[in-house]
């Protein structure tokens, strides 16, 4: 989704802001720009990639001691250099805007004021941003009040920075319902909407809170609070030492993120357990100081995530209700937000999220809460997010910054904090015998060595992966807690080497989906040696039987064996629990390969973001 950097400082801040731009280049975009203040604003646009805008801003010398800048993802207007940040109003006074989010009320606002003599040049919401913010400036000749006052007249979740050609010292930030940060450093300020932009020049960061507008200079900040005051009242936020590594976010000797991001699962679970791993007993405590009591509280949960977050939620599903016989609904949050569903106060609310800014989690968790949920609990990959900050509880997933646009590590470790929330669960409601609680910690200190053991198949999945490249349809099989890992298994094939694959409960086969079997149609089977694998062989001889080509990631000890039209690629002998983690590890090696072999962007897949920001 967009990415925003603002800086101002004592040198030219170009390097700086092309530099954050490249670190948010992995959340998707389609076009990119940036303004510096020099005399004059100077503005570079391009629809290509960051090195295009690189490029250009070199060609063009390029440089003043503020700026900002923009990755575009579009919402509002096709991908054009027209319609890319950041965009510009006035002429006496000149302002330029970038903005995340979305502006729900701007075909209003543009009518408002294209009468008031304003022209656009763009189909974007955001100009309407600039024309409103230039509009109050001429009335009160103060960015800051007139960002106030626009922000005040604006409906929508966003973010923006904007600046001012003859203050070219200064930028103000507001945020409303889109994550933005402020970034303290030696040489200057700056804000972007993800802390990873400014590691380069700053590790100190403040993040604001919604209603805020900041003001930036090079030695100073100010922030004041607009949800009360139009004008706005003086706050004071907290500075905070991020602790992202810098490291985490270089590709190393892979050859794409994904391909990084799959294979750093081992280390990226350890971490993620790391304190179960030295501990003797599970306590509630890792998920916060009061898990316990609100744990006790609890009779059923409901989670709600999207995408391949949601598929983590299916899972814990069948764990939750087995393990610690616990009921548990798991909602599309997209879906959730809109229902009218009824709410049990002793629920506990689960938000699933890698990014934790995705739009729709966040506002069904609100939502939820608005209903009468009082609890909540966050299970996200970054610590810094607007979801951590949003639930009274929160597990962090430790699997370091996922670039690939494809979850891979986000769902392996978030699967792993499920169970792990399982078996705390099950212990509190005493379904869980000591016995059973050393078994249960044994397998989790095992499991990075077996999802590494899972790994270990990738070179006999790439040959099958070059029989898929063909291919234009997949079906993909599973049953019980397995099938949500197939759903997993046919998203990640279809988001990067865009093949239409669709997963199916391997019993719901005769009751359509086998009518588009034939010899023309891989089908992908998961079959774990597990209670469930009598029935799923029946469902595979249906395939066989009408001539499918079947691909089998079957246990060691499945025995099921190859034959004509029948591939089995075999793992370690059944892991019970942790069966449904290592399942996944070949689906994402597949997927992997498939997109290597059609050549496609396997971190950037087209049309896609890696965190969605906007509804
Ligand atoms: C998965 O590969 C996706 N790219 C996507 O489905 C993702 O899981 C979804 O957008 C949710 O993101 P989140 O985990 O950051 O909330």
């Amino acid at each position: 989704m967009c990415g925003i950097v603002g800086a101002v400082a004592k040198d030219n801040v170009v390097p700086v802001l092309l530099e954050g731009l490249l670190r948010l280049e992995y959340r998707g975009y389609d076009s990119a720009g940036l303004v510096v203040s020099n005399n004059s604003l100077h503005r570079v646009r391009t629809t290509g990639r960051v090195a295009e805008l690189v490029k250009l801003v070199d060609e063009q010398q390029a440089e003043g001691s503020a700026g900002i800048a923009h990755t575009r993802w579009a919402t509002h207007g096709a991908p054009s250099e027209r319609n890319a940040h950041p965009h510009v109003s006035g002429e006496e006074t000149k302002i330029a805007v970038v903005h995340n989010g979305i502006i729900e009320n701007h075909e209003a606002m543009r009518k408002r004021l294209q009468a008031d003599g304003y022209e656009f040049v763009s189909d974007t919401d955001t100009e309407v941003i600039a024309h409103l913010v230039a509009h109050h400036l001429k009335q009160t000749a103060d960015l800051l009040k007139a960002v106030c006052l626009s922000i005040a007249e604006l409906q929508g979740a966003y973010a923006i920075v904007v600046m001012e050609e003859v203050r070219p010292d200064r930028i103000i930030v507001a945020r409303n319902g889109a994550p933005l940060l402020l970034g303290l450093g030696e040489e200057g300020n700056y804000a972007a909407s993800d802390a990873s932009a400014l590691l380069k020049v700053t590790r100190n960061m403040i993040y604001l809170e919604e209603g805020d507008v900041a003001e930036l200079d090079r030695d100073n900040y100010r922030i004041v609070n607009c949800l009360n005051d139009p004008l706005g009242e003086p706050v004071e936020r907290a500075v905070h030492e991020s602790d992202l590594s810098n490291e985490a976010i270089e590709m190393g000797p892979y050859d794409h993120f994904m391909q990084k991001e799959i294979f750093e699962q081992p280390g990226a679970v350890a971490n993620t357990l790391e304190m179960v791993f030295n501990a003797q007993s599970i306590s509630p405590n890792l998920f916060g100081s009061t898990a316990e009591k609100i744990f006790s509280d609890t009779d059923s949960l409901l989670i709600l995530a999207c995408g391949t977050s949601y598929h983590a939620g299916l899972v814990a599903q069948y764990w939750l209700e087995t393990v610690a016989g616990m009921p548990c609904n798991v909602e599309i949050a997209s879906e959730y937000r809109y229902r009218d569903p009824v709410a049990n106060p002793r629920t506990l609310v689960v938000g699933i999220s890698q990014s934790g800014e995705t739009a729709d989690t966040l506002a069904a968790l609100s939502y939820a809460k608005k209903l009468g949920h009082q609890h909540s609990l966050a299970i996200c990959n970054v610590a810094e997010s607007a979801l951590i900050r949003q639930t009274d509880l929160r597990f962090l997933t430790r699997a370091g910054p996922e670039i690939g646009v494809a979850s891979t590590k986000a769902f392996t470790t978030q699967l792993a904090s499920l169970l792990l929330l399982t078996v705390t669960l099950a212990k509190m409601r005493n379904k869980l015998s000591v016995e059973h609680e050393q078994q249960m910690i044994k397998a989790l200190r095992h499991l990075p060595a077996a999802v590494q053991s899972s790994l270990q198949v990738e070179p006999e999945v790439a040959v099958w992966a070059e029989r898929f490249s063909e291919k234009h349809h997949a079906l993909f099989l599973g049953r019980g807690v397995h099938y949500p890992i197939a759903m997993e298994g046919a998203l990640k094939l279809k988001e990067i080497s865009y093949i239409h694959a669709e997963a199916y409960a391997a019993g719901e086969l005769k009751h359509g989906p086998l009518a588009l079997v034939d010899s023309e149609m891989p089908v992908v089977a998961i079959a774990p040696n597990d209670q469930l694998l009598g029935k799923l062989k029946s469902n595979l001889q249906e395939v066989h039987a009408r001539g499918g080509e079947l691909y089998v990631f079957a246990d060691a000890d499945s025995q099921i064996q190859e034959s004509e039209n029948l591939h089995v690629i075999r793992l370690a002998e059944h892991a019970g629990l942790l069966s449904p983690i290592l399942h996944t590890i070949p689906l994402q090696l597949l997927a992997y390969h498939v997109a290597l072999n059609k050549g496609t962007d396997v971190d950037k897949p087209r049309n896609l973001a890696k965190a969605v920001t906007v509804e």
